[in-house]
């Protein structure tokens, strides 16, 4: 997509303008008082335009040769970044059905920091033009954005080729947790993190095979993949363009099929179980962001990839395992396997002396029932840490909600067989399943971002949505 300052001269297919319940006059700004607003004016006048959020209203002036789309987002006091998106997108879905090659969007009249309004609306354009069928081609081939004059065409071309970035970042994990798991494998998610070398010379990939995870004694990770045929693989990609810089570690957790295994799920709505890599998948985004921008930042990738599956090698509920940490592990659950692979990753990381590691991973059901599916979870041991991570949630949208860890809930993961056992009692399973990793970095700035919820879209947009891949570029951002 081709990004443009808006230009009053030139013609656009279709222009989307936005307008307020509270504040529809404002509309007259925005097209200039002139033959097009006399136009609008009347479908005010007739209640034809509300204002109201969702609201859409196309609308041709005859006589200024002008096609506008004309949408609601409710009470301009009440405006997010949310509502903005989530109405921008639902009309860009709708254009992809029209024949238009080119758009402008009129940004003028909306009270969010132009910048962040900017970045926003490229970053749902890009969103929008992802399909995991390659048939749904769209038309859409330039945008022409209108901002306040105090954006001068420097940043906005800085910011235009950083937001496309981040969203080649977003759509990249979009794809990987839309791909069936017979096609992305823990193999398969190691080839895509390759990739990525070609990109920018600061990537160094390393693919760490069953046997040299046996060898650094990551006998957590490899008991969640010896029921499966698909070896498990270690992806350690290292973005390491500053000398001397602690870097911050991101690890995704990259089941690329959670059956379950022994402890098997019950079988309706399996497939999604084919997403329980987006963890993984949100590294690879955000790593690739990074080096497309060629950020000044060390960051380093790790990705904990194995296939859940039940068989005659598959663990037994009981048994013990001992991690790298060389604390044990009761197994009393095989479906509770997100945080065994994620505790040798963990473990793993202390080795690059990290500034702050930060987890993600599809861990928990409980997530999704406790938080629903607007916020991912935050879990941290430092306030500092968590503080920021907040900061870039707010700023992207890309929302987190914290909950506690308080010393209870590790007390629950106590066991007579082992150091620790792998699930808690009945209540918070989301909070005990961040007590559990948090046993494994003690000594390190953490926190655990639960995307059980956000990373997976239901409904008629079924798929993957590359959360939270805005809000780790953000917060790798922000952190230089
Ligand atoms: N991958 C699942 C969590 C999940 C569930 C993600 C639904 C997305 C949607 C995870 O491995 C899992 O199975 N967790 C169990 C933990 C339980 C056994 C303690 C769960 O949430 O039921
Ligand atoms: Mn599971
Ligand atoms: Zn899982």
């Amino acid at each position: 997509m081709k990004y443009t300052k808006f230009d009053k001269s030139k013609n656009y297919d279709l222009n989307i303008v936005f307008a307020f319940e509270d504040n529809l006059s404002a509309i007259g700004k925005t097209l200039g008082k002139g033959p097009a607003f006399d136009d609008v004016q009347i479908s005010i006048n007739h209640k034809v335009i509300s204002g109201k959020t969702g609201s859409r209203n196309i609308f041709t002036s005859k006589r200024y040769e002008r096609s506008y789309y004309i949408v609601g987002l409710g009470k301009k006091s009440e405006l997010t970044i949310q509502v903005f998106e989530k109405s921008l997108s639902a009309v860009l879905k709708e254009i992809n059905t029209y024949n238009v090659s080119t758009i402008s969007i009129d940004l003028t009249n909306i009270r969010i920091k132009n910048f962040n309004l900017l970045r926003g609306s490229i970053t749902e354009i890009e969103k929008s033009q992802y399909s995991y069928k390659k048939s749904k081609l769209t038309r859409l081939k330039q945008c022409a954005l209108k901002i306040l004059p105090s954006l001068e065409s420097k940043q906005f071309n800085i910011i235009s080729k950083e937001s496309i970035a981040i969203s080649n970042g977003i759509n990249k994990a979009r794809m990987l947790g839309d791909t069936p798991s017979n096609i992305c494998n823990p193999t398969y998610l190691a080839k895509e993190a390759k990739k990525l070398e070609k990109i920018n010379k600061n990537i160094k990939v390393e693919v760490l095979d069953e046997k040299q995870m046996s060898a650094l004694k990551m006998g957590s990770l490899l008991s969640v993949s010896q029921g499966s045929k698909q070896p498990a693989k270690l992806v350690i990609i290292k973005y390491m363009p500053v000398k001397n810089k602690q870097p911050i570690v991101l690890v995704g957790k990259g089941i690329t099929f959670d059956t379950g295994g022994i402890s098997l799920k019950p079988s309706a709505n399996m497939d999604e179980m084919k997403y329980d890599m987006s963890g993984a998948g949100s590294v690879i985004g955000t790593m690739q962001a990074c080096a497309e921008m060629s950020l000044k930042n060390n960051v380093i990738g790790i990705l904990a990839c194995a296939e859940n599956m039940p068989g005659s090698q598959a663990t037994r509920p009981g048994d013990v395992v001992t991690s790298m940490s060389g604390i044990t592990i009761e197994i009393l659950n095989t479906d509770a396997e997100g945080r065994l692979v994620l505790c040798d990753a963990l473990t793993f990381c202390k080795k690059y002396k990290p500034k702050y590691i930060l987890d993600m991973a599809t861990l928990t059901g409980a997530c999704l029932v406790g938080l629903g599916k607007y916020p991912s979870g935050l879990f941290s041991n430092s306030k500092e840490l968590s503080s920021k991570i907040k900061k870039s949630a707010e700023i992207t949208g890309d929302r987190v909600w914290e909950l506690p860890l308080y010393n209870d809930y590790f007390d629950e993961l106590k066991t007579n067989f082992a150091d620790i056992q792998n699930i808690g009692g009945r209540y918070g399973g989301a909070i005990t399943a961040a007590a559990f990793l948090a046993n494994f970095t003690k000594d390190e700035k953490w926190a655990h971002l639960d995307i059980a919820g956000t990373a997976w879209e239901i409904g008629p947009d079924k798929g993957s949505t590359g959360r939270p891949v805005r809000l780790l570029t953000d917060f790798v951002m922000a952190n230089k």
